[in-house]
């Protein structure tokens, strides 16, 4: 059975509340659940975490390289902006796939650098919530 991390990243635990015309209206809790659901139909075992902060967020990568065969990661903000977070991805070497919620590519030119990207197995951007889903498949499928 495949095991797989679904990391979220700082501001997503407002999920539902937080401008959902950007991000949907849907709970992080929803959204997890529902993960949860479609990877047991693939006979896949799928953890969620969410932190706001960036060591916790490192420590997870770290752990996840004891059971997980891959992870889901939406870094939020600190896709832009953290070297510690690349760092991490590169050194535990398990595939990462980064996704968003929003089409980043669609909004302010800051968001359109990721810092995380080269080092992560592929990036999905801009189909809400499916961006995870696509993002697991993805994983189960390599
Ligand atoms: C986001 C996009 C980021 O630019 C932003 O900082 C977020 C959410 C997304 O899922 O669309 O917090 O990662």
């Amino acid at each position: 059975m495949k095991k797989i991390l679904v990391l979220h990243g700082p501001n997503l635990n407002l999920l539902g509340t937080r401008e959902p015309e950007v991000y949907g209206t849907l709970t992080l809790s929803e959204i997890n659940a529902r993960l949860v659901e479609t990877a047991k139909e693939l006979d896949t075992e799928v953890r969620t975490f969410q932190s706001n902060s960036e060591g916790a967020l490192i420590d997870a990568l770290h752990e996840a390289l004891e059971w997980a065969s891959g992870v889901v990661f939406n870094p939020g903000a600190y896709t832009h902006t953290s070297v510690a977070l690349r760092d991490a991805i590169a050194a535990i070497g398990i595939p990462v796939v980064e996704v968003h919620l929003s089409n980043v590519y669609a909004r302010e030119e800051f968001r359109h650098k990721s810092l995380l990207a080269p080092v992560c197995l592929g990036k999905i951007t801009g189909f809400g919530w499916r961006s995870y889903l696509l993002g697991l498949q993805a994983l189960i499928g390599s």
